[in-house]
């Protein structure tokens, strides 16, 4: 049975208030945590099978051409090898799951250094990885000289989100204050604490793949279409998922390999990136170059706004890192200019990576407006406050909730911020130099259609399944606590069976839409089901009170008293309508930060950081919490230490590998304060609930270069902000 419900207009019911136990929005510890940190839940890598032959993928050695014939017969005679596949299906780009087709591609075609271009099958993962070094590769590659590599340097195409409103030109002349900035970012790793991994069973008919997927509901299709097999045929089973940021949205190479190899030789089949080749092959987020023109009037309202951007990609690729999304709809600013320009570059495919787009656009935006504060000489918190549009706008859309201005006036109360007027160099402790800044945080938010079953047994327990993962995000939990707070039993009493396409579709981990659509499809599900018990025990559904797995009235009764022996099943589908066109949907926040800067080191840091945010219903106060101070961790790492590094002869990326690529570790993260507001989004999703895993770290690099700034007078604007920039 199947209870659908599509959300045209908003959802007053206000539903989850209604039930009374009190369940959602605890900070329940996540029912799969100790399993995860004491190793036993398998990730896609760690399921047994007898007979399992390891692949190694092949990587090209060069940055772009042809692969003429790799020579297998040397490989094939050493110890151990059962296989060598250089099947074009898998040396394809990694698809993007929330953009669309993969470019059309010639075999054997290689456009960026370390393109998968063949998988070595052997009994052993030491004999696949030898013989993949030893294999002979015939190729003809084009003189790196002659190749685009520099996205600053070669033409550009237009590209998406684009738009243009009055006369900016005019509104910066004729302002009273006005900013004109140039910045740039460097380009972020999408790499996950779980490398990339898959193992693949064939058995003739019907392909089994263990793999570390985001979105098992798209990427069945995705393999399905690849391997010319009919949906039915194929199933993708991905219960633990260890961190995706992106890379894990689309199919990448190790899946396709795995299955191929399996397909080839009839035997389970595991292939696992080593961590150099998630850095070299899964999708990059693109580095940007910005301007932004702010002009502001007397009263410090913006009368023009502009923000350009430059990205690139592959040539052919149709993503373009959506750097302007939410600076459409920030500000005011009745002259508008927004421009998204992509240049043809070749790097490994630039993909959506941890907050696509805003990550690197607000922080640009709000040092520009930190940078209007100082030359206008007002507070930047009153500054971001006097410039919250009503509407949105570019589209004239009414917002849902929107709760930037809350989250401006608690950050600064809970931070201890000082309004009075700003200089930089005030404060010192010996050779450091302290600081504080601030920023405004936006993140679009998206929601998806989604299903997920939902199973009430009369002996007071219930089942929710759905191909749904938890990329370490707390969907277990959360799907937990609606489930038991609309069915009246403790959320103990629910069992969640994730990652499977065995299950009803879900909306796959992405774009931070996860929770608030596949808690609404089990929102779907359990109103079914209450309205079914309400019918069989004989009384109106508004009236039903279900608690500790009765139902409750005079006399309460148990659910095998009314349903009998037999499970209650519903599938919910959940699907936005028509909502999305009449509203703009973000959620909103603040960040607050102090730094210290080493006068003689350069060295940044941050000694206190502080965000507060607003993003709908906080579903689970722990795993939502944790999912803000992942954010702002993130953001600092965007701030000062994490880039892309390519080399400017042949393109090939240098820093590999994490000890390279610079993400924040315990040293360099303060203790993070988290403000949650309470806010309810009913245009939002059918539970009010509106995305928070990317917000955190929008706009917190902004508030660290702004603070940088205040500590030690240097006026940054390339991130990230390592000790020689800020020298
Ligand atoms: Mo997110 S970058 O859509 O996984």
């Amino acid at each position: 049975m199947t209870a659908h419900f599509r959300q045209d207009k908003p959802d007053t019911r206000n539903l989850l208030d209604t039930f009374g136990q009190g369940v959602i929005g605890k900070p329940m510890a996540r029912p799969d945590g100790l399993a995860k940190v004491t190793g036993t839940v398998p990730y896609a890598a760690e399921y047994y099978f007898v007979d399992c032959l390891k692949g190694f993928l092949v990587t090209a050695p060069f940055t772009a051409g042809r692969v003429k014939a790799i020579d297998k017969t040397g490989a094939l005679a050493m110890d151990g090898v059962v296989a060598v596949i250089d099947d074009p299906r898998m040396t394809v780009r990694p698809a993007q799951g929330t953009s669309g087709e993969a470019p059309e591609q010639g075999p054997a075609e290689v456009a960026y250094h370390g393109q998968p271009i063949a998988v070595v099958v052997a009994e052993s993962f030491e004999q696949a990885r030898h013989a993949a070094r030893c294999l002979g590769i015939n190729y003809e590659a084009l003189d790196p000289a002659g190749l685009p590599l520099d996205p600053a340097a070669v033409p550009t195409e237009p590209g998406r989100g684009s738009m243009q409103a009055g006369d900016l030109a005019h509104a910066m002349k004729k302002a009273t204050h006005s900013v004109d900035l140039a910045f740039t970012t460097e380009g972020h790793a999408s790499a996950a604490m779980e490398p990339h991994a898959a193992i693949a069973e064939w058995d003739g008919k019907t392909l089994t793949v263990h793999a570390s997927l985001q979105m098992p509901n798209y990427n069945i299709a995705e393999l399905a279409d690849a391997l010319d097999l009919a949906e039915d045929d194929v199933r993708i089973v991905a219960r633990y998922v260890g961190g995706g940021f992106g890379s894990k949205l689309g199919l990448s190479q190790e899946t396709l390999a795995a299955c191929l190899a399996a397909m080839e030789t009839s035997r389970p089949v595991r292939v696992v990136m080593a961590r150099r080749q998630v850095f070299e092959t899964v999708i990059r987020r693109s580095e940007t170059h910005q301007r932004l023109r702010l002009a502001a009037d007397a009263e410090s309202r913006l009368i023009g706004f502009g923000h350009e951007a430059r990205v690139s990609n592959l040539p052919g690729e149709s993503f373009a890192e959506p750097v302007l999304q939410s600076s459409a709809f920030l500000y005011g600013g009745e002259n508008r200019l927004l421009q998204l320009e992509i240049a043809r570059v070749h790097r490994m495919t630039a993909g959506s990576v941890r907050a696509p787009g805003e990550a690197v656009g607000i922080p640009t935006l709000e040092v520009a407006m930190d940078c209007l504060a100082e030359t206008i000489r007002i507070d930047p918190v009153e500054l971001r406050l006097r410039n919250i549009p009503e509407k949105d706008p570019g589209k004239g859309l009414p917002f849902t909730a929107h709760g930037l201005a809350e989250c401006l006036t608690r950050g600064a109360a809970a931070f201890g911020w000082d309004s009075t007027l700003r200089s930089p160099r005030r404060r010192l402790d010996g050779e450091w130099s302290i600081g504080t800044g601030m920023a405004s945080a936006a993140r679009v938010h998206n929601v998806a259609e989604a299903k997920a079953r939902v199973t009430l047994t009369p002996d007071g327990t219930a089942l929710v399944q759905s191909d749904m993962t938890d990329i370490g995000t707390g969907t277990y939990a959360i799907l937990a606590q609606i489930a038991g707070e609309m069915l009246g039993l403790a959320p103990e009493k629910v069992l969640v069976e994730l990652g499977d396409t065995a299950f009803p579709r879900g909306p796959g981990s992405g774009g931070s839409w996860g929770a608030a659509s596949i808690g609404s499809a089990v929102s779907v599900a359990c109103e079914d089901i209450r309205r079914t018990l309400a019918e069989c025990a004989g009384c109106d559904p508004d009236g039903l009170t279900l608690r500790d797995g009765l139902v409750d009235g005079p006399s309460p009764r148990s659910f095998a008293e009314i349903l009998g022996r037999e499970p209650l099943s519903v599938v919910g589908h959940y699907e936005p309508g028509a909502i999305a066109d009449d509203y703009t949907a973000s959620s909103f926040g603040a960040f607050f930060s102090e730094v210290r800067v080493n006068r003689h080191t350069g060295e940044t840091r941050v000694s206190r950081m502080l965000g507060a945010f607003a993003f709908g219903r906080v579903l689970n106060a722990r795993t939502a919490r944790s999912q803000c101070i992942g954010g702002m961790t993130w953001s600092i790492g965007a701030a000062l230490t994490e880039a892309l590094l390519f080399d400017p002869v042949d393109g090939h990326l240098v820093n590999c590998d994490l000890a390279e690529y610079h993400v924040p570790v315990h040293r360099d993260v303060p203790d993070l304060d988290v403000l949650m507001l309470e806010e309810r989004d009913p245009a939002a999703s059918a539970i009010q609930a509106k995305g928070v895993g990317e917000l955190a770290m929008c706009g917190g690099p902004g508030a660290i270069a702004n603070a940088i700034y205040n500590a030690c007078g240097a006026r940054l604007l390339d991130f990230p902000m390592t000790p020689d920039r800020v020298l």
